[in-house]
């Protein structure tokens, strides 16, 4: 068991923390106005801003800041916790936006898209009775509905409690006006009904809808004569034609892109998506935009229905915008799908698709991620065949999958493929190679491939050099890796810094502390090396080398006099941080010694225990 937290320790940490703090290392906490609610609204409304939506700093910033008004115990004005809920609301906050809209006192009429956009998102995510209160609160206050809050809604209710759930709540609204497309709605609830195999339901739909003026349009007939098709009811499925007809009326491709839109925008994917293959499925018109826009959202939560958009868009002889085929094969990728990806792929380069290199790179690079090695290399067959030049980030792609699936044979075929084919290496693909061969201890590869890039004026870069003197550093081979350093010191004193870094951290892993003094005491004076020997006095205080560390200590002291003072005292800061106590005691009583700690320092309170 470990042994409780030793009280100096703390005391010490504490003491310390306090040093930071007044050496200006800390950052002031952010804060937010809570002297008036008017203030803090303004303060809310400034975080809230549309502008500021997309960053990954806004939603913390929204709820610290409203931690704060509630700390503070600040009434806040009905407007902010409407912007509170729509703000939060928009972030994907569904209990903490309902919580603030809840507080809203009776007096105050909730806005409109606030309402809608609640109503929405609680229906879709099934919690019925919530949204039926806001329902409830939208027609007292007389908040007029929109299709979007209205449609998903009622969808909803129709696929728990059917059709006649949903006429109640059609009727309730029968006197809104414009902002309703009630042929559009009709559509949604016939979907959802038919969804749930309440095809009976979803007939009657059609026509109790229609006597309401609530219109089913082309769509809506097309959905239920699907669903009869479905359960082989072929007498049915001719009879909704017919009445599809005689009855409907012609969907426009403006109205459902509109809703299509605003279901994305408000984060009703899986709405969006029930209603787009609803459009697709039937083949009614719809913009690529729309396509490109509907397969980016549902990449990540349905890689199928995404895959099947981007196919009917290429069956129209369209092609999917770039933006769309990255986010769609990174779903893909995540959802290991890699047989359908190379399927769509395959489909568009029949059709012609790629005509850039960097198109093909796009392919190539998403086939290695997905796996599929094998299809990546045709793919620069082919290239090959039609006379193009695969160029250098296509092979650097492959590369990366054969040496990630293990697959070392093939990457020095390709290797060797790219020398035929006039394509040389470049610092990235001696990267990849170096890197997999030194973390499977493939020490002879790594050398050579080092002294191959140096010999061919590719300079190494510090991924180069830290997996080359980690390798060697691994296999004890101290000097030679002195020797890959010293290589980087003559490059480049700023390159070699950071590689030292890496450099003594190998070798004190390694237990190679004389080396890692003796390495750090032979450094040319331009080599930036504060941080480093912070590490190494670390390192030996903690393994308890403490003669070491004070021989390094004096020779610090007497060869770098001017930055000794700001070693020590990074020292004694990364030191609490130390498993153990007994060799910071020992290493501290010897600074004591020495003369070399403050007399008032908080290490003296370790000496002090030491001697009680
Ligand atoms: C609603 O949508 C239908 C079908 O797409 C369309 O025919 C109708 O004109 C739209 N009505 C309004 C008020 O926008
Ligand atoms: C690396 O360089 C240092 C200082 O220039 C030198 O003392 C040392 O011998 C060199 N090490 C090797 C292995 O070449």
């Amino acid at each position: 068991m470990a042994p409780p937290w030793p009280a100096p320790r703390l005391l010490l940490l504490r003491r310390l923390a306090a040093a930071r703090a007044i050496s200006g290392r800390a950052y002031p906490p952010p804060s937010a106005p809570t002297s008036t609610p008017e203030a803090f609204h303004a303060h809310l409304a400034s975080l809230a801003a549309p502008s500021r939506a997309g960053h990954p700093a806004t939603l913390p910033s929204l709820l610290a800041a409203l931690a704060r008004a509630r700390a503070a115990r600040l009434p806040l004005l009905p407007a902010t916790r409407a912007l509170a809920a729509s703000a939060l609301l928009r972030h994907g906050r569904l209990p903490d936006a309902l919580a603030h809209f809840s507080l809203l006192p009776d007096s105050a009429a909730p806005p409109a898209p606030l309402c809608n956009s609640l109503l929405a998102a609680l229906a879709s995510s099934g919690s019925l009775a919530a949204a039926r209160k806001v329902f409830g609160r939208m027609l007292a206050s007389a908040a007029e509905l929109d299709t979007v809050g209205f449609g998903v809604f009622a969808k909803s209710v129709g696929r728990r409690d059917g059709l006649d759930e949903v006429l109640r709540l059609v009727d309730a609204v029968h006197h809104q006006g414009d902002s309703i497309n009630k042929s559009v709605v009709a559509a949604m609830v016939v979907d959802g009904l038919c969804r749930e195999r309440r095809i009976e339901d979803a007939w009657r739909a059609l026509e109790d809808m229609r006597l309401r003026g609530w219109k089913p349009d082309f769509v809506a007939y097309r959905i239920v004569s699907e669903g009869f098709r479905l359960s082989e009811r072929a007498e049915e499925e001719g009879r909704i034609l017919k009445q599809k007809r005689k009855l409907g009326v012609a969907p426009r491709k403006e109205d459902h892109r509109e809703v299509l839109l605003a279901l994305v925008s408000g984060r009703q994917i899986s709405d969006a998506k029930e209603m787009a293959e609803a459009i697709v499925l039937g083949d009614f018109p719809i913009d690529d935009d729309v396509l490109n826009l509907l397969v980016c959202s549902v990449s990540e939560v349905d890689a199928d229905a995404a895959i099947m958009f981007c196919k009917f868009m290429i069956g129209k002889e369209r092609f999917p915008s770039i933006q769309m085929i990255v986010q769609l094969c990174e779903g893909l990728c995540k959802n290991g799908k890699g047989d359908e990806m190379w399927e769509m792929f395959r489909v568009l380069l029949d059709k012609g698709y790629c005509t850039s290199e960097r198109d093909y790179h796009l392919v190539v690079s998403f086939l290695g991620k997905a796996g599929k090695v094998r299809e990546a290399y045709d793919v620069i067959k082919e290239l090959k065949r039609k006379k193009l030049d695969p160029g250098i980030s296509s092979y650097n792609s492959l590369m990366v999958a054969l040496c990630r699936n293990d697959l070392l044979r093939p990457a020095k075929k390709l290797w060797d493929e790219m020398f035929t084919s006039g394509c040389s290496p470049n610092l990235q693909t001696y990267n990849i190679l170096i890197t997999k061969f030194a973390e499977i201890g493939e020490s002879e590869q790594v050398q050579q491939l080092f002294d191959h890039m140096v010999l061919k004026g590719v300079a190494p870069d510090s991924t180069t050099y830290t997996s080359v003197i980690t390798m060697l550093c691994q296999e004890n081979k101290y000097e030679q890796a002195e020797e890959i350093f010293n290589k980087s010191v003559a490059q480049d004193p700023k390159l070699a810094s950071s590689v030292l870094t890496v450099f003594v951290i190998a070798l004190c892993k390694q237990g190679g502390f004389k080396a890692a003094v003796g390495v750090m005491s032979s450094l040319p004076s331009n080599i930036e090396s504060f941080n480093s020997h912070v590490i190494l006095l670390k390192c030996l205080t903690d393994v308890e080398e403490i003669e070491m560390a004070s021989e390094h200590i004096k020779w610090l002291r007497r060869y770098c006099s001017s930055a000794f003072q700001n070693i020590m005292n990074e020292l004694m800061a990364s030191l609490s941080t130390s498993a153990s106590l007994q060799p910071v005691r020992k290493l501290v009583c010897y600074l004591h010694s020495q003369g070399l700690v403050n007399e008032v320092g908080p290490w003296m309170k370790l000496i002090e225990d030491d001697y009680a």
